[in-house]
């Protein structure tokens, strides 16, 4: 049996569209049951909708500050449609510590940095202040804290010193294209499990091929 996902969005959805396309494949373990987002403008539900997913609009601005308002209608449309797993996809809306303790060890993130550098807000921005050769993006199990949590899976990226926050995000949006289906299949497979804060996977380590930025 496909496990029962629900896609979390805000925005565009790229993210969203690659999970979309990874589960369309017969032999992937999990189905792709609805996009919810939070806003009615976001690009993504369209994408969706084009890929025949049922999408959802729980707008949360009408709720304020309210969360466990909001957490209150989205837990009742998971309920409703048998959701198991959750994955956020750029969206951009914290969560009560209750919802978050509900749902561990079933919703994923992602974020474009290789956490846990670079948390929270500009990450490719952060990356190119700090100077580093080497960035990418994380899949990791969601906590209360934001951009954190045990983590699933992570790609790499070299950075050059030409780089702009812009250039260096559509690499790593590639990488994390790559690995968010990778991650759920893992997640959808039941081969991860939580090992205190660390999450241990039966996937071999990509071995073999190291990357070393910059090249002398
Ligand atoms: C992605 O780069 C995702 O990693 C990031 O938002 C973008 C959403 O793009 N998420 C975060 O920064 C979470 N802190 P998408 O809507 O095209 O998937």
């Amino acid at each position: 049996m496909k496990r029962r996902v629900a896609i979390l969005i805000s925005g565009r959805g790229s993210n969203m569209a690659a999970l979309i396309r990874a589960a369309a494949a017969s032999d992937f373990p999990a189905e792709i049951a609805v996009v919810i987002s939070n806003r009615a403008d976001a690009a993504g539900l369209e994408r969706a909708g084009q890929s025949g997913i049922p999408t959802l609009v729980i707008e949360s601005k009408p709720f304020g500050r309210d969360r466990a308002g909001f957490e209150a209608v989205l837990q009742a449309a998971l309920d409703e449609r048998g959701i198991e797993l959750i994955c956020l996809a750029g969206f951009m809306r914290l969560f009560t510590a209750d919802f978050v303790r509900r749902w561990y060890g079933r919703m994923l993130n992602i974020h474009p940095s290789l956490l846990p550098s670079f948390p929270g807000l500009d990450p490719h921005g952060q990356a190119l202040r700090a100077g580093v050769k080497i960035s990418g993006a994380t899949v990791h199990f969601v906590i209360p804290e934001t951009d954190a949590g045990p983590i699933v899976m992570q790609g790499a990226v070299a950075v050059s010193d030409h780089d702009t926050p812009d250039t260096l995000s559509e690499r790593i949006l590639e990488v994390e294209h790559r690995i968010y289906p990778e991650a759920l299949r893992l997640l959808a497979t039941g081969r991860v499990r939580l090992d205190g804060d660390l999450c241990r996977s039966e996937a071999g380590a990509g071995v073999g091929n190291f990357l070393i930025s910059p090249l002398a």
